[in-house]
């Protein structure tokens, strides 16, 4: 089987590796030394890599590239803004106009910036802390919120059955090496889309529980869906226990809907947690939500900042990304775009006889090898994984580039044209008829039951 680099790009990784643990300088990006790719520059919905070779981008750096690479309307903003400075240690009209446009799209009464997804859950967390006076969280199992200790547990990397445990007593698995076990105290995993646990673990421990950090879709575990009422039903059970609904939008905001999934699915919670689309690719993030809960982060008795926050690149780059979503049919484009995608795809495996569904919404949807709709993370891992890398790894051999981990969905952008998607399913199918051709038997990986 050919590897993914061509003598170019493998003698830049081998560089890399001297100098950058593994060659990366994310652990997401490894892919093997074979096939960890050096890319030389991106360009609309496509990639080149350090030899040339040209894929059609369904990664989009994981996400936020939604308008497309190098959007001409958005580099233009960023370079027009670094000629004035960069960080003053001051507020700056910038964030004062950003502020007003998330809070008008998404519904949210405040905002504070952050240069990534990671400290945005991280602050959300500690405010729903302060605000509460309680310590530990729920989050669910598969869901990723980033870097930091408490978010580290039971992630879609995670995915060993001791480490997750019985399913009605999930265990607190972590997701790295060099977290202290005190930690383990502090999170509560549980299954998504299971009401009766959720509802239970309420009741019995509430007192101790400051919020429930969940991804509305899961777009860590191939964007499986809440079930009809699981997010209403949670609704209600924060309102009733006094539990702070963190809804991280770092995946769906300003990708599912303009408004996100809060818009999407028709469900308002108390913080919000926004990254990846909102700047095009560019590092910048936010914590919207309520204004009586972010105004418990006052200065002198709560922690709330940084030195980047706010920073003209990231700012310049929202107000230009937000300001295309708002005025341009971006998201209808890209939805009907994804729908084209996801029908050609499903009109495929079934031809070839390959069990599958496809799920999500089309500007981020994931392709599951099951018989059945997972509802969880415990779902997912009983589908054949190992044939969706073979066929995602083929893909990308052939130039079309989703993850090879179909935890990951298919992240599509505005630049995507109907010609992309047509070549895009031609070379699906050819990957799909070759790889079954090859694929022996099969390889779905033990489900961690009860
Ligand atoms: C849902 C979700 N939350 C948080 C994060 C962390 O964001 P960042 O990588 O910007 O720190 C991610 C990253 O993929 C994510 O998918």
């Amino acid at each position: 089987m050919s590897h993914m680099q061509g003598p170019k790009t493998k003698a830049l990784y081998e560089q890399a590796k001297q100098h950058i643990p593994y060659g990366v300088n994310s652990n997401f990006r490894y892919w093997g030394d074979d096939d960890t790719l050096v890319i030389a520059r991106g360009e609309g919905a496509y990639i080149w890599d350090a030899d040339g070779k040209r894929y059609i981008d369904y990664r989009l750096g994981f996400g936020p590239v939604i308008l497309g690479h190098s959007y001409p309307a958005v580099v233009e903003r960023v370079r027009a803004a670094v000629g004035n400075g960069t960080v003053f240690a001051w507020t700056t009209p910038g964030e004062i106009e950003l502020a007003e446009r998330i809070c008008r799209m998404t519904g949210v009464e405040m905002v504070r910036l952050t240069n990534t997804g990671t400290e945005a859950t991280m602050h959300a967390l500690r405010i729903a802390r302060a605000y509460t006076g309680r310590e530990k969280y729920i989050k669910f199992e598969g869901g990723y919120h980033g870097m930091y200790d408490y978010a580290l547990y039971s992630t879609a990397s995670s995915n060993h059955s001791k480490l997750l445990g019985p399913r009605r007593h999930p265990r607190p698995a972590p997701a790295s090496a060099g977290i202290p076990r005190r930690i383990d105290d502090y999170v509560i995993p549980l299954p998504f889309n299971d009401l009766e646990r959720l509802e239970e673990t309420l009741e019995m421990h509430w007192r101790d529980i400051a919020a429930i950090l969940f991804e509305p879709i899961m777009g860590n575990v191939a964007s499986i869906m809440p079930n009809p009422g699981f997010l209403q039903k949670m609704r209600e059970l924060c309102d009733k226990y006094g539990v702070v609904m963190i809804m991280d939008e770092v995946k769906t905001g300003f990708r599912v809907a303009n408004g996100g999934a809060q818009e999407y699915l028709g469900i308002k919670a108390d913080l919000l947690t926004y990254a990846k689309a909102i700047g095009n690719g560019f590092p910048v993030a936010a914590i919207g939500g309520k204004a009586d809960i972010l105004m418990t982060a006052a200065p002198g008795v709560f922690a709330l900042g940084g030195t980047y926050v706010g920073n003209a690149v990231g700012v310049a780059a929202a107000n230009a990304t937000l300001e295309i979503i708002e005025n341009e049919p971006v998201i209808a484009t890209i939805n009907q775009r994804g729908r084209m995608l996801m029908d050609g795809i499903e009109e495929i495996l079934t031809r070839v006889d390959i069990p599958h569904v496809v799920i999500g919404p089309p500007s981020m949807f994931g392709i599951v090898l099951a018989a059945q709709q997972p509802t969880d993370f415990r779902g997912f891992i009983a589908s054949d994984t190992a044939l969706s890398e073979a066929i995602f790894m083929e893909l990308n051999r052939r130039g079309v580039q989703p993850d090879a981990d179909n935890r990951e969905p298919w992240f599509l952008c505005y630049s995507l044209s109907e010609a992309d998607v047509a070549e895009t399913l031609q070379i699906f199918e050819d990957s799909v008829i070759a790889v079954k051709s090859d694929y022996v038997g099969s390889h779905s990986s033990a489900i961690p039951g009860d």
